[in-house]
């Protein structure tokens, strides 16, 4: 088992643009990757794109394209979004690309032969919408679209069989679903007996899928598809090294496709006797205010045009600093301008411009060398040297906006210390004590905007390139005395409120 840090993101449906739970994703995937290697993991992130099965087929039809030829046309939506809000992902799969396609069909053989798929003739309620049969019991809560009743033949995946080994294996690994409510709404699902899953579907029905090894009139289910791009990717089955190098993952998902993954993927593993995945984690919805953001409510939020009007890293910022794991969030401009305003702007911002221009004043903008420390320096410098641990214990525990906030912390507490100390009056009188209280501020600055790259990659690189320490570490010291500042205009102008 792999040490490294390998981090999923769902595969996107290819049947609309990329709205803002798409890039939430994404950027959180990107962030705690850039954290693990600030930390020095080798780390590994994919993405990429769900191509199959009848949510796509009927979009393509809507365009009147091919269901390849639209996915060809819409993937490069998702891929220059994902250049846009510096993503820097190390792959990016798509499921009709014959390295998944030819793991999908090895793995349909290998559970087929082992014995663990059965033809049977099945009547149940189909929901168009999910793509699946649905419970008697799901039918009447009246959450799904498009319901009827289908009679077909169709291929079995014995799922029932595993069900005893994943309740164990769920209580025996507290970790394995995250957060813990949420572990405890699949093993409430799991109290329920489990049936076996249904992984094909007819081509004379919906043909737009990978044919079953077994069957030429069938293609496989998308769900059974999808899952496997965790494992294609890496080399399951054709790369044995790379494989073993990044399994098991940790899957980041939006708590809609909870079960898919806990429940189907993971006894898709058993019955390939691989391990299962490290942590399996559902994020909460970002609502429009208080409600679903969809497209027939007209409110779905496009993050191209954030971007457009506040800068990349400003979005990233906020969506990592403002929802909390696990929990639903709230998305409103006014929210939006008012955390951009407060932790960017009053804090972050002001105390470079602070910084920069005391010592360009005082010493020409040459960074001055901290002489005798004070005790009033101690408790600034103790929280910065402190901060990289308590930063990464948050990371690890998936606290990112909390290791955002100790890190924001930090800057508050050095705009109250430079207040304080008040170094334009000091040096006044004593220019050498002017530069300890200074280099004090600036490299607990520098340290900061270390620790927060990963969510603001561009901002804090500029910061760092203003304070002639490109590249450096979170550790205390790094910052070269005599160094030449470089001069900058605000990085982060505050924002007006948008008239209603
Ligand atoms: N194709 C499947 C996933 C297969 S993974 C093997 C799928 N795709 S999706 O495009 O419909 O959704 C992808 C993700 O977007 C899901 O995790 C979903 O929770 C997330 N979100 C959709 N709307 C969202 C919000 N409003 N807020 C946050 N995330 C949301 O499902």
């Amino acid at each position: 088992m792999s040490d490294n840090f390998f981090v999923t993101t769902p595969i996107y449906y290819v049947n609309d643009k990329p709205h803002i739970g798409h890039a939430y994703t994404t950027i959180l995937a990107d962030v705690l990757t850039r954290y693990h290697k600030v930390a020095g993991i080798p780390s590994f992130f994919l993405t990429g794109l769900d191509e199959h099965g009848q949510k796509v087929k009927q979009a393509a039809e809507a365009r009147g394209m091919s269901p390849l030829d639209h996915c060809n046309d819409l993937a490069p939506r998702f891929t220059d979004l994902w250049e846009k809000l510096e993503i820097q992902n190390d792959d990016f799969i798509r499921t009709t690309q014959p390295r998944h396609v030819q793991v999908v069909q090895a793995i349909l053989q290998k559970v087929y032969d082992a014995g663990d798929i059965y033809c049977d003739e099945y009547v149940g309620w189909y929901s168009v919408s999910e793509e699946r049969f649905i419970t008697e019991t799901e039918k009447d809560s009246g959450e799904f679209r498009d319901v009827a009743q289908l009679k077909e033949k169709n291929w079995f995946f014995k799922m029932s069989q595993y069900q005893q080994q994943l309740i164990d294996y769920i209580q025996k690994n507290p970790e394995y679903i995250q957060p813990e409510h949420r572990k405890n709404e699949i093993l409430g699902f799991l109290r329920q007996p489990l049936g076996d899953l249904c992984i094909s579907r007819p081509k004379s029905r919906m043909d737009w899928g990978i044919e079953l090894p077994f069957d030429k009139d069938y293609v496989t289910y998308v769900w059974f598809d999808a899952l496997i791009n965790y494992v294609s990717a890496i080399g399951y089955l054709t790369d044995d090294e790379n494989f073993n190098q990044w399994w098991p993952a940790v899957h980041l998902l939006g708590k809609d496709i909870l079960t898919t993954h806990c429940v189907y993927w993971s006894t898709m593993l058993m019955a390939l006797g691989l391990p299962l995945p490290r942590t399996i984690f559902a994020h909460g919805w970002w609502l429009m205010g208080e409600s679903k953001m969809s497209k027939s409510l007209g409110n779905v939020v496009s993050p191209l045009d954030l971007i457009d009007r506040y800068g990349v890293d400003s979005v990233r910022y906020y969506l990592m600093r403002e929802m909390v794991l696990g929990q639903d969030a709230s998305f409103t401009m006014e929210s939006f301008i008012k955390r951009f305003n407060s932790d960017l702007a009053n804090d972050f911002g002001n105390l470079l411009n602070r910084v920069s221009g005391l010592i360009a004043k005082y010493f020409d903008g040459s960074i001055p060398p901290p002489s005798k420390q004070q005790g009033s320096d101690k408790p600034i410098i103790e929280k910065a040297v402190l901060l990289e641990d308590k930063v990464k214990t948050l990371i690890e525990s998936m606290r990112i906006h909390e290791a955002i906030e100790e890190t924001i912390v930090l800057v508050r507490c050095v705009n109250k210390y430079m207040e304080m100390q008040a170094p334009w009056k000091v040096a006044k009188t004593d220019l050498e004590r002017a530069g300890t209280i200074l280099y004090v501020a600036t490299e607990a600055l520098r340290i900061s905007a270390v620790l927060l790259s990963p969510v603001m990659p561009s901002k804090t690189a500029a910061v760092l390139d203003i304070l002639g320490a490109p590249g450096s570490k979170a550790q205390w010291g790094q910052l070269q005395p005599s160094t030449q500042m470089q001069t900058h205009t605000a990085l982060f102008p505050r924002l007006e409120i948008p008239e209603k």
